[in-house]
């Protein structure tokens, strides 16, 4: 079941890379990735325009990285120039890092474009895609992504408690030669332990006790995405659900954050309306008399963007319609507008 699990994520990352799976949140696959590929004192530069880009710099930090910071405008995808930029200016680069989608603001970032200067600098270049794989298309071999880390509980539609790391050939080979003094890794997150597990034990391709019951949980969920609904049709699904939750917020007032062109198949983050005094109002109305969570912005954009999920149940047509339609009874009786009923499900 294990071998399974691995080959049906590996068509999800579309890769043929190794792909380990261990008990850890996404944050735990960062770590353990971000450790491994780099040591102590590496200049690894990290395109930054959103929340999640922030954790992963202190990640990055409290792993000893030298790291330099490439700023873009938060709402906006990154600019692969600027990096190129950083890159250019500083020739003793260890690596690249990017987040493939700040679940912060709803904003997929150009990874194909890292990848093809990672590529030409030969640099590693290692992505979080923890709100993005399965999410979209985010081909890791065509691409030549080197580090790419996921979990169970986005994208994947599982319960969380499982990262994903997929390894190239390349980041092995630079992993195995900086393992000498990469202490800082750890043990169980020192990447270097679940090679020897993979090519030293088949039988048993992980160096400590697996958990089994999550296994077994991320094996159903894989199988439904791959074999019945596939992977194109679980992509399609999730744009589905953003394009009629963006459509939706419109018509009833509210603007997206991000431009269409780069707006997130997994999450949409919009701006409160003016006549709303700040985000808590419309969150606290739809959970209590809807039972529909929606999310708080996050950072710098803390009062004044919500943040919709398209993930697993929240991206079908009845959590949709429960969604849209308690934001049209929240503007009714909470803001006294008089708007006909079915406002939101315009793009139904
Ligand atoms: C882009 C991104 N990176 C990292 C994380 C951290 O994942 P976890 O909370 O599973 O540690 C998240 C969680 O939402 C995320 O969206």
């Amino acid at each position: 079941m294990y071998g399974e699990t691995v080959s049906m994520a590996q068509q999800l990352f579309q890769t043929r890379n190794d792909i380990i799976i261990m008990t850890a949140p996404g944050s735990g696959a960062l770590d353990s990735g971000v450790s491994s590929l780099f040591s102590p004192g590496d200049r690894v530069a990290i395109a930054n325009n959103g929340f999640f880009a922030i954790r992963m710099i202190n990640a990055m930090k409290a792993y000893g990285l030298d790291v330099l910071s490439v700023e873009n405008t938060w709402g906006e995808a990154s600019d692969a120039g600027k990096m190129r930029v950083a890159v250019d200016g500083n020739p003793t680069l260890a690596g690249i890092v990017v987040i493939a989608n700040d679940t912060g603001t709803g904003v997929v970032n150009p990874v194909e474009e890292y990848a093809s200067l990672a590529r030409e600098k030969d640099l590693p270049i290692f992505v979080d895609a923890v709100s993005a794989m399965g999410g979209y298309d985010l081909p890791v071999d065509k691409w030549s992504l080197d580090v790419v880390c996921t979990s169970s509980n986005k994208a994947l539609e599982t319960a969380p408690g499982l990262g994903l790391i997929s390894v190239s050939e390349r980041a092995w080979d630079l992993i195995g030669r900086k393992v000498q003094n990469n202490g800082h890794r750890g043990w169980y997150y020192d990447l270097s332990r679940w090679k020897e597990a993979i090519d030293g034990s088949p039988e048993h391709p992980y160096p400590t006790t697996q958990a089994s019951n999550m296994i077994v949980s991320l094996h159903a969920s894989l199988k439904r995405i791959v074999e019945q609904e596939t992977i194109q049709g679980h992509w399609n699904r999730y744009t589905w659900a953003r394009d009629v939750f963006r459509a939706g917020i419109r018509n009833l007032g509210f603007r997206p954050v991000a431009a269409d062109a780069v707006a997130s198949p997994t999450v949409t983050t919009f701006k409160i309306r003016d006549d709303m005094t700040d985000n808590l109002e419309l969150r606290d109305y739809l959970l209590e008399e809807h039972g529909v969570l929606v999310a708080l912005g996050m950072g710098s954009f803390g009062k004044n963007v919500l943040r919709a999920g398209h993930m697993g149940k929240a991206g079908t047509r009845e959590y949709l319609v429960a969604t849209l339609m308690g934001i049209e009874d929240f503007l009714r009786k909470v803001k006294g507008q008089d708007i006909p009923h079915g406002t939101g499900l315009i793009g139904l």
